[in-house]
């Protein structure tokens, strides 16, 4: 596995075989990240869900574990979170030895067969040796379906109120809104508002929501509320919109009218951020899933299917009379760099496959990144006045699925477009605009490596490095 598979990911996270879809249970334990994602053992589409599981000391090389959670009676395992019950509320650990929590939604596909619409219910299954083996909750579920079809992917934290006490809180996407449980034992769960404001997207079912703090650097603090929707992407298909405001411990409220979205390329859906990281290291680290629903399960990768994004650390920062959430790839990637390259020329010749590019646009003016291999298969990614805009419709193997071959765009807003960042691995381009403020994650499937990259209209471009492999 690895390295001599065509289109296998050199610095992403893939499973060795077949399918994957969102990233689930992010949590941080005793120096290890833990990533869990739905997972079908058994073929490279989409079938029965499990929680498939992977852990890794520096987010970039991971090391696979036997599957976590497998489906029961009650159903399917869909995606979720999980987090560490450091006081014990549950009673499932000790308070030496706290429980790994994972709270993930049940899916019972007979119900679903017989036209039920109550086959979605939350469950919960444990773990006292770092997430080695889990227990599934003997009373599951823990909370039980109201009568909604689309019910499903609570993202559970704990939240401190001023005097020091604290409950859990459960965001859940239901139908077209996300609404808020709380539980002081992660067992027994309240309903307490629902958030569903008439300008947002709704463009699909809304999913895998995320509730979260972030702290700007004047020190202001925010919530964000990540939901992912599907379809009624900015460019089709799926993404994730988000929302900065305020959470009282039972209401959400947004600061703003328009609708944010965390990505515009067509390929980062259902992500969220990790639990338990330490404090001293203060960041919100989220990755998400590196495709979309419109093509994932058709994808011309074999034995596998999907990846997920980089790692990214999100930043609260500044924005107009507002604030955004702005992406940036986590620094543990500096670690793949092993030589860097002054660019001096507008066309160069690249010698290696995985590249990270660090240009410098000419203020003000339009430009063009080309990346082309000796097929003429390419990519080409500008800026054209007020937009950005990713053109993979001649980028390789394209015609798997008519909606993959596109030219996607980015609106700017009169954003100045000061620094990229481009992340190229075997079959992705990240791009980073201004330390993350815009990305665009995108799927391509050249069929041999990309050889040439040619910038137009870049007066002092910036340097490139070649990455290593973590195979
Ligand atoms: C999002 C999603 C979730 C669901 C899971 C099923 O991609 O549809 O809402 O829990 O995938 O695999």
């Amino acid at each position: 596995r690895g390295n001599n598979e065509p289109h296998r990911p050199q610095y992403h996270f893939t499973p060795t075989d077949n399918w994957m879809n969102d990233p689930n249970g992010m949590v941080y334990l005793d120096g290890e990240y833990h990533l869990f994602y739905q997972y079908y053992p058994d073929s490279t589409v989409w079938g029965p869900m499990h929680w498939g599981h992977a852990i890794s000391t520096d987010l970039v090389h991971w090391e696979h574990l036997p599957v976590a959670i497998e489906p029961d009676s009650l159903g399917y395992i869909f995606s979720g979170s999980a987090v560490i019950d450091h006081d014990n509320t549950s009673g499932l650990g000790t308070k030496e030895n706290p429980a790994m929590v994972a709270i993930y939604t049940y899916h019972d596909p007979v119900g679903e067969k017989e036209k039920r619409i109550d086959f979605q219910t939350q469950g919960i299954a444990y773990s006292t040796d770092k997430g080695r083996t889990w227990t599934k909750y003997a009373a599951n579920p823990v909370l039980k379906n109201p009568g909604i079809k689309d019910f499903r992917d609570p993202k559970v934290s704990w939240v401190e109120r001023e005097d020091g006490s604290g409950k859990w809180v459960m965001s859940l996407a239901v139908l077209d809104r996300i609404s808020f449980y709380s539980s002081p034992n992660l067992l027994d769960w309240t309903l307490e508002s629902s958030f569903n404001p008439d300008w947002a997207a709704y463009g699909g079912v809304w999913e895998c929501p995320d509730l979260f703090q972030l702290k700007a650097s004047d020190g202001t603090e925010k919530w964000v509320l990540f939901v992912s929707i599907n379809p009624g992407g900015p460019n089709g298909g799926s993404a994730t919109q988000y929302f900065i405001g305020d959470f009282d411990g039972k209401n959400f409220s947004a600061e703003h009218e328009d609708v944010k979205w965390l990505d515009f390329g067509a390929d980062n859906y259902a992500g969220v951020t990790w639990s338990n990281v330490p404090e001293q290291d203060g960041r919100k680290l989220f990755i998400g899933w590196m495709s979309n629903w419109d093509y994932a399960q058709v994808v011309p990768t074999h034995p596998w299917r999907s990846a997920t994004t980089l790692p990214r650390s999100l930043e609260l920062v500044k924005s107009g009379d507002g604030f955004l959430v702005a992406s940036r790839p986590a620094a543990e990637l500096q670690a793949l760099r092993k030589s860097t390259i002054e660019i001096t020329e507008k066309s160069i010749a690249l010698e290696e496959e995985l590249v990270e590019l660090e240009l410098t646009p000419t203020v003000g003016s339009n430009f063009e990144i080309e990346l082309s291999n000796e097929k003429g298969e390419k990519v080409i990614f500008k800026k054209s006045d007020d937009n950005l805009v990713f053109d993979r419709t001649a980028s390789g193997l394209v015609d798997f699925e008519a909606r993959f071959a596109k030219i996607h765009t980015a609106p700017l807003n009169g954003l100045e477009v000061k620094s990229l960042k481009i992340y190229i691995d075997r079959s992705s381009v990240e791009i980073f605009v201004n330390d993350g403020e815009m990305v665009m994650t995108e799927l391509v499937f050249p069929t041999e490596p990309y050889s040439r990259l040619k910038l137009t209209s870049f007066e002092n471009p910036g340097s490139m490095h070649y990455l290593k492999s973590i195979w």
